[in-house]
């Protein structure tokens, strides 16, 4: 199959590449070769190329530099997701787009299935939610995955931060009411490629199965890595205490079932995926 891959040098775009060239032909493309904020140049790349697939995982991802940059959000996140799904639907290629559970407000208890109704608290998530409403008024073959919590060996992630943070303090001070599925970016890559087959369309929730806050992610990182010759104490804060310019859901859990209904399979438990990202493995 040729994939057309968007973003192709970010932090999922970087495992994507190598796992599904494993079985497909991946062309990779990134903000310097292909700007999805210009709609000229992203319908004529993809009318060109004529993928079968193009998998959107472009955005602009600074959840706390969108506040201030709001132009630039929906420029990216929305707009050029509408170049990408206008693109695909005249080149006739399927759309396979990346969304996040910032869309959702974090009020609910229960895990948000597909269907459950979108209430961003923060530019990034409006900008997003904006991006998905185009690639659905643009009508063509697209799914859009949302997903959550990322961190993958290609770009900066949460537990790196707290790597570094640990080995340079004593003390980490970590949101203990946000609560959310932390997903390797390499299990989502895997389950992306299981759906290229399928004749999946709408929305997916994918994540890594369970959850946990921020404190208790930070917790089992420094057990399962730990820092020779330091004992880290980690205290857990609450979100007015940090203080951050985005507001962030209090619980964006995502349910899941039905990627595990379509597949037939669940995606591991995140601290199984959070261990063998620690310790170099798959
Ligand atoms: N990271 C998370 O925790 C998380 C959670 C939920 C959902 N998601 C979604 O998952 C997807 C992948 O996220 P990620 O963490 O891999 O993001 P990332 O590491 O920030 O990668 C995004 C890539 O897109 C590129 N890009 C930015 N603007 C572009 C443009 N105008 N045209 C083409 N490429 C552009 C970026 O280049 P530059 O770096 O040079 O700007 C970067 O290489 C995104 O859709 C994101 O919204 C992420």
């Amino acid at each position: 199959m040729k994939i057309l891959l968007i973003g192709a040098r970010g932090m999922l775009g970087g495992d994507l590449q190598p796992i599904l060239s494993a079985a497909h032909e991946v062309i990779g493309r990134d903000v310097h070769d292909l700007d999805i904020t210009d709609p000229m140049q992203t319908g004529k790349e993809i009318r060109l190329l004529r993928p079968e697939v193009v998998i959107n995982a472009a955005a602009f991802t600074d959840v706390d530099g969108c506040e201030s940059q709001r132009e630039r959000a929906f420029s990216v996140n929305a707009d050029g997701a509408g170049h990408v799904a206008r693109g695909c639907r005249s080149a006739g290629s399927r759309l396979i787009h990346l969304s996040t559970d910032y869309v959702f407000d974090g009020t609910s208890h229960a895990p948000y299935a597909e269907e459950s109704s979108p209430h961003p608290l923060n530019v990034y998530g409006e900008s997003k939610l904006r991006g998905e409403r185009l690639i659905q008024e643009t009508g063509g073959n697209h799914l859009i995955l949302r997903t959550a919590w990322l961190y993958g060996r290609q770009g900066k992630n949460f537990v790196d931060t707290i790597l570094r943070l640990a080995s340079q303090q004593e003390e980490l001070r970590v949101v203990d009411d946000q609560r959310g599925a932390p997903t390797f970016t390499r299990d989502l890559s895997r389950a992306i490629a299981q759906l290229l087959d399928k004749d999946v369309r709408g929305i997916l929730h994918i994540t890594n199965s369970g959850s946990c806050s921020w404190f208790e992610f930070t917790q089992k990182i420094l057990e399962t890595k730990q820092i020779p010759g330091r004992k880290n104490r980690v205290i857990p804060i609450s979100s007015s205490q940090l203080n951050r310019p985005a507001r962030r859901p209090a619980s964006s859990v995502l349910d899941c079932s039905r990627f595990q209904k379509l597949t037939g399979s669940k995606m591991r438990p995140w601290d199984e995926g959070l261990r063998d990202y620690l310790l170099g493995l798959s």
